[in-house]
C-alpha cells in the first residue's frame, strides 16, 4: 500500500506526496527532491540568494527609451551609459528632458513576473536609481523620478514589488550609490549646483543618495537584497550609513558585493563572468541575456535556453548564484527572444528543479567536457549537455563508490549500469539522449561523494583545459580582461611572458612553459589545438613530459583563435604532465588561453 503522505507547504498548499511520487494542487515547482515550496516572505535572510541559486536583474529607465540611438546615431555598447561621454556625451539638461517623453504604456509588472516564475528565477533585482540619476520609483528626495517627472505620472515599482509577493518571488533593488550624473555632486556628474555653487560628494549624499537608500527600503515592502554598484573610491564612511540604513529598515536584506570597502555579504564577480573554478564562499554571477544590460535596438545577440542553462548549472556546480539580466523598452515591453529563451530554460528546470534549487557546488573544482556536476548531500546531478554517441559516459576521479545510477527522464527514472576502469567511472547510456537540451543522471552514494580534480582527457568529447589550469615555469599566469564593446566585459586567464634561456656548450635551450597535469583513460592518438592570440607566425611545442614532442608553425590573430598543433600519442592510460612552449615568434604578444584534445579517430 502506497504511503499516503500530506504535507503542508508553507503557504498551506496541500501538497500529498505518495510513494516518492508527488503530486500537488497547484504547486508550481520542487525546490529538491524533497517537496518545499517556499515564499519570499517566509525565507530566512539570504535563503533566496543561497538556494534559489537563480535571479532575475532588470534594467530598465529613461535610456531605454534612446535605445542605444541619437539623433539617428547608434552607439554600441552597454545602453544604461548611453548619457556618459564614452557613449553618446548627452548634456545633462538635455537627457533629463527626455523624461517628458517616458510612457512606458506597455509596463506590465504582473507579465514580468510571470516572465521571472516562467523561467524558474526565485527573485527580481531592479534598477531603482542608474549612472544616469534618474529614479525608477516615486522620490520625495528628488523630482528627477518617474513620476513626478513624466507624464505616464506612475510608480512602476509599487505594482511590482506587489506583483512578486504575491507570486512569492523576492524583491530588491539596484542603487548606483556613487555615480550619479545628473545630480550635482555626484561622482560624474555637475560639479556646481543650479545657483551655481561649488557642489560636493558630500552634498549629494546628504540630500539625495541617502534619503533615498531609506525610501527604497521602507516604501517596498520586504527587500530581498540592495545591490550597490561601481563604488569607485567613495569614502567607507559614506558606504557604512548606507548598509546601516539597509540593516535598520531590512533586517533580513542582504547587500551587494559592490557596496564598497567589503561591507556587501557575498562575493559579486565581474560583469557577465562565469568562473571556470569553484569559488567559495556566498557569490554571484550576473550576467545578461544579450550584450547589453539596458535594452539597445541592435542588440539581438539573445542567449539560447541550452547556453542559458549551461551558464546557470556552471554558477551552480562552482558553489554560486546565476543572476540574469533583461533589458525592457522604452515601452515597458520585454523583448520577445529574451522571453521565449527564459521561458525553455526555464521549462526545463521544472522538469529537474533538483539539479539547481537547494544544491550544492560539484566535488570537481570545474565543469567536465560534456556537461557539469552540482551536488546535493550524498547525491550528484550530472548535467549532460552533450550526449555520448559510444553509449558511455566517462567520468574523472571520482574517489567515492557509486551506490546507484539513475538516467532521469522527468518525474521517471532508469537505472544504469556503472563500471570503473583506470581510476575512471564509465556510465553505460542509451544511444538517445532523453531531453534535447540537456538529460540528467543522478548518482547516489553512502556518503558524500569525492573527486580529484585532475582534468581527464574525455575519450569522445572535446577536452578544453584552460590556462586558469596550468602551472608555469619561466612565463607568467595572470587574469586578462578586456570589453569587446564598451561595458561588454571579457576576461581570461593567459599565459603570456614567455621567457628563453639559450643554450651553451653545456646546456641546451630552455624555453618557458605552460603545463597541464592530465589523466587519460583511453590510450591513442589526440588532435591538439591552441587558443592563443598574438602577432604573427609563432612556433608552438607540445610536448608529453618522458613522451612524445610535437612542434608546430601557425598564424596568430589579435583576438582569440584556436589553432591546430598536430596529433600527439598517450601510449598507456593513466597520469601525464603535458607542456606547452612558445619555440619561435613574439614572445611578448603571444597570448595562451588553452590546450585542447579531441580523438584522433
Ligand atoms: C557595470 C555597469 C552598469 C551595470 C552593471 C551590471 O557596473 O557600469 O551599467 O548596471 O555593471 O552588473
Amino acid at each position: 500500500m502506497r504511503q499516503l503522505v500530506i504535507g503542508f507547504l508553507f503557504t498551506g498548499l496541500l501538497c500529498v506526496i505518495c510513494g516518492g511520487q508527488v503530486w500537488a494542487q497547484d504547486m508550481d515547482e520542487l525546490w529538491s527532491n524533497s517537496v518545499v515550496k517556499l515564499r519570499a516572505q517566509d525565507a530566512k535572510r539570504g535563503q533566496l540568494f543561497d538556494q534559489g541559486n537563480y535571479a532575475m536583474f532588470i534594467h530598465w529607465g529613461l535610456y531605454a527609451q534612446l535605445a542605444n540611438k541619437v539623433d539617428d546615431k547608434t552607439y554600441y555598447g552597454i545602453g544604461e551609459w548611453i548619457m556618459n561621454p564614452r557613449m553618446a556625451g548627452i548634456p545633462v539638461e538635455e537627457y533629463k528632458k527626455l523624461a517628458k517623453d517616458f510612457n512606458p504604456e506597455k509596463f506590465d509588472a504582473k507579465a514580468i513576473v510571470k516572465i521571472a516564475k516562467d523561467a524558474g528565477m526565485k527573485y527580481i533585482i531592479i534598477t531603482a536609481k542608474h549612472h544616469d540619476g534618474f529614479a525608477m520609483y516615486h522620490s520625495k528626495a528628488n523630482d528627477f523620478n518617474v513620476v513626478d517627472a513624466t507624464e505616464w505620472n506612475k510608480d512602476p515599482m509599487k505594482d511590482l514589488s506587489l506583483a512578486c509577493r504575491e507570486a512569492g518571488l523576492g524583491f530588491g533593488f539596484y542603487y548606483s550609490h556613487n555615480q550619479d550624473w545628473t545630480f550635482p555632486g555626484g561622482n560624474g556628474g555637475p560639479k556646481v549646483d543650479a545657483e551655481g555653487n561649488e557642489a560636493t560628494f558630500d552634498d549629494y549624499f546628504v540630500k539625495k543618495c541617502l534619503p533615498q537608500v531609506e525610501e527604497i527600503t521602507s516604501q517596498y515592502g520586504k527587500i530581498e537584497l540592495v545591490w550597490f554598484d561601481t563604488p569607485g573610491k567613495m569614502p567607507k564612511k559614506y558606504v557604512q550609513q548606507l548598509v546601516d540604513v539597509v540593516r535598520k529598515n531590512q533586517p533580513d536584506a542582504l547587500v551587494s558585493g559592490r557596496a564598497g570597502h567589503n561591507l556587501g555579504d557575498y562575493q559579486t564577480l565581474g560583469d557577465m563572468e562565469v568562473p571556470l573554478r569553484r569559488v567559495e564562499g556566498m557569490w554571484e554571477s550576473v550576467d545578461t541575456t544579450n550584450d547589453s544590460w539596458a535594452y539597445a535596438w541592435y542588440d539581438n545577440f539573445w542567449k539560447s535556453p541550452k547556453e542559458i542553462l549551461h551558464r546557470l548549472t556552471a554558477c551552480v556546480a562552482r558553489g554560486g548564484t546565476y543572476m540574469l539580466n533583461i533589458g525592457p523598452r522604452g515601452d515597458g515591453s520585454v523583448p520577445q527572444r529574451a522571453i521565449d529563451s527564459l521561458k525553455t530554460a526555464g521549462d526545463w528546470i521544472k522538469r529537474y528543479p533538483q539539479v539547481v534549487y537547494a544544491t550544492g557546488p560539484s566535488p570537481w573544482d570545474h565543469a567536465m567536457p560534456w556537461g557539469d556536476v552540482t551536488s546535493k548531500e550524498n547525491e550528484l546531478f550530472l548535467t549532460v549537455f552533450d550526449w555520448p554517441t559510444s553509449g558511455e559516459l566517462c567520468l574523472p576521479g571520482l574517489k567515492t563508490q557509486v551506490k546507484s545510477a539513475q538516467l532521469l527522464n522527468g518525474n521517471e527514472s532508469t537505472s544504469i549500469d556503472v563500471t570503473t576502469k583506470n581510476g575512471w567511472t564509465k556510465l553505460m547510456l542509451p544511444i538517445q539522449a532523453p531531453e534535447k537540451i540537456a538529460s540528467v543522471i543522478q548518482l547516489s552514494f553512502a556518503t558524500k561523494p569525492q573527486a580529484d580534480s585532475t582534468w581527464g582527457i574525455d575519450p569522445e568529447h572535446e577536452t578544453e583545459i584552460a590556462a586558469e589550469f596550468a602551472s608555469v615555469e619561466m612565463a607568467q599566469k595572470s587574469e586578462k580582461r578586456w570589453m569587446e564593446k564598451f561595458g561588454e566585459w571579457k576576461r581570461t586567464t593567459h599565459v603570456h611572458g614567455w621567457k628563453t634561456v639559450e643554450s651553451d656548450s653545456e646546456t641546451p635551450t630552455v624555453e618557458g612553459k605552460a603545463i597541464w597535469e592530465v589523466d587519460v583513460i583511453e590510450p591513442g592518438d589526440y588532435n591538439v589545438e591552441l587558443t592563443y592570440a598574438g602577432e604573427g607566425r609563432l612556433v608552438w611545442a607540445v610536448a608529453i613530459e618522458n613522451g612524445e614532442s610535437i612542434q608546430n608553425q601557425q598564424n596568430s590573430s589579435p583576438n582569440y583563435q584556436k589553432f591546430p598543433i598536430g596529433w600527439i600519442k598517450f601510449p598507456q592510460p593513466g597520469r601525464y604532465r603535458v607542456c606547452v612552449s612558445l619555440k619561435e615568434g613574439d614572445t611578448e604578444k603571444a597570448s595562451l588561453k588553452a590546450i585542447h584534445f579531441r580523438p584522433a579517430y
